[in-house]
């Protein structure tokens, strides 16, 4: 996208108004000089299907006020929107107006709608006088066509304190089609010590406000911005949104004490922000201390995205969390989806409705263990649900499974096996595993597998900090593993430390 800036864009969007531009009222130009800009937390669009896409935006002109709202006023407010082919707003294909409510922290949800498949977009919105950043957005393919080869790119866990955006900001250059968030896009610890940058809000966040307020202030981060103006957004929570390695409705630690009536208000609190704050479709608005995020977005023929929800519906972690060796894992009983979205996943495999089958969620999925056992909060510590998943996209014949994983702050790739007790066992998917934006800091560059002899399956382990991108063609799907050397001083390069392909029909990692 060019460098417009955001002044060009208010002065250039208003000389230039014509026929074609937002119309524009005296009252509302009169007000220009007075408000101050409420765009401060960008743009954002997200969830593409053939014929719309989601708009976001949030007005809050002074993003910390510890009120949550962003130094808005308890009025509602209208907000004007545009979709254009070219980023001049020249051709106006969509526009509407929309209310934004001080209830819903002037945020909007905007379905543009009316538009073409396989195709890129310019939208943008005006309030109060101000025009926002112009973001980019595409349709997905018709159903039942392949449409254009697919740059997706993905990563997870942005922890702010802990170093800079950098990454988002070389995802935003390689210009992606679409962008997948796998969870921690915030976290709600309070501010730490010896950190490149310092959280708002001394404690832990808990209220409405807090949470409200701490998404203003990772989104007023430019480079978080401009990854977000590159592309569609599709985005699933992981823990940090809410708490450390919660278990649905069941809390890790008691740390702060809440009442059973407190914890049920944070997690109405931290659904609500996060709808409030996310590119999400109206259908995913949360509703109390629940919201209903594990859905599909179909790329035509080309790919599916199963998007999982791992943390509302899944068993407590056995054996109380942590590693352990921890025979309550492989419990029939157990379950890290749930069941209903267990068979919502397997039935949606089993419609074979595109080559790739992309499963994006949030804890690592193969097996991966040592001297201390493996991780219960990942799918390690729920095996008969791993196996059950696996062995129903088998038994499908699901061609192309290629599992999107993040949380663990390191890059690893892997295959999947038929069998982990065998080594020379079918490989039957793979797995793919993006690292953080900025959780963990810049890592120290090490290569070696951890534990490779009892894990043969896993094929790449890097320790910094970074993202996955992949391109997806009918014939084969490439997965380029991008690093940054340094998180805690802005502006490394990204390099490529690894790619693989994997080959249609042919299940398995094969280096590049
Ligand atoms: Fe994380």
């Amino acid at each position: 996208m060019n460098p417009i800036s955001r002044r060009s864009l208010v002065l250039g969007g208003l000389a230039t108004a014509g026929a074609t531009a937002l119309p524009l009222h005296s009252a509302v130009i009169a007000a220009t000089a007075a408000v101050p800009y409420p765009f401060q937390l960008g743009i954002a669009s997200g969830d593409p299907d053939p014929a719309s896409v989601v708009l976001w935006t949030r007005l809050a002109p002074s993003p910390l006020n510890a009120d949550g709202h962003g130094g808005m006023a308890n009025a509602n407010v209208t907000v004007d929107w545009q979709v254009s082919t070219n980023e001049l707003f020249t051709t106006i294909v969509a526009s509407g107006s929309v209310v934004a409510t001080y209830a819903s922290a002037h945020s909007v949800h905007v379905i543009a709608g009316g538009l073409n498949p396989d195709s890129d977009y310019f939208y943008r919105f005006r309030a109060q006088g101000h025009l926002s950043p112009v973001g980019r957005t595409r349709t997905t393919p018709a159903l039942g066509a392949a449409g254009r080869n697919l740059t997706m790119a993905f990563t997870s866990c942005s922890h702010y304190e802990e170093g800079y955006f950098t990454v988002y900001r070389r995802i935003a250059e390689d210009n992606p089609g679409v962008v997948l968030h796998l969870g921690d896009y915030i976290y709600e610890y309070g501010t730490g010590t010896g950190r490149p940058r310092a959280h708002a809000g001394a404690t832990e966040i808990v209220s409405l406000a807090d949470y409200r307020r701490r998404y203003a202030q990772y989104k007023s981060d430019p480079d978080l911005q401009a990854a977000h103006a590159a592309a569609p957004w599709i985005v699933v929570p992981d823990d940090h949104e809410l708490e450390n390695n919660h278990a649905g409705n069941i809390r890790a630690d008691s740390t702060p004490a809440l009442t059973a009536a407190q914890w049920t208000a944070r997690r109405t609190a931290a659904y609500q922000a996060y709808y409030e704050n996310m590119p999400l479709r109206p259908a995913q608005a949360s509703n109390g201390p629940a919201i209903p995020l594990f859905r599909r977005i179909r790329w035509g023929n080309l790919a599916t995205f199963h998007m999982l929800d791992t943390r509302q519906y899944r068993s407590d972690q056995a054996c109380g969390d942590g590693w352990k060796v921890c025979s309550d894992a492989d419990l029939a009983s157990r379950s890290l989806p749930g069941n209903a979205q267990e068979s919502w996943l397997l039935d949606g495999l089993g419609l074979k409705a595109s080559t790739w089958d992309i499963i994006g969620q949030q804890v690592f999925f193969a097996r991966r263990f040592n001297a201390s056992g493996a991780s219960m909060d990942s799918w390690d510590g729920y095996r008969a649900s791993r196996a059950r998943i696996q062995q129903g996209w088998v038994n499908r014949g699901v061609r192309n499974p290629v599992v999107l994983t993040g949380d663990v702050h390191r890059a690893w790739a892997s295959n999947l096996m038929a069998d982990y007790n065998n080594a020379n066992s079918a490989i039957i998917g793979s797995e793919l595993v993006t690292s953080s934006v900025s959780s963990g800091g810049d890592g120290d560059g090490a290569t070696t597998i951890p534990d490779v002899s009892n894990n043969p399956w896993l094929k790449f382990f890097n320790n910094r900090r970074g993202y996955v991108r992949t391109t997806m063609s009918p014939t084969e799907l490439r997965a380029d593993f991008r690093a940054v050397a340094k998180v805690t001083e802005h502006g490394a390069p990204a390099t490529t430390v690894k790619s693989f392909v994997i080959q249609e029909g042919r299940p398995g990692l094969q280096t590049a």
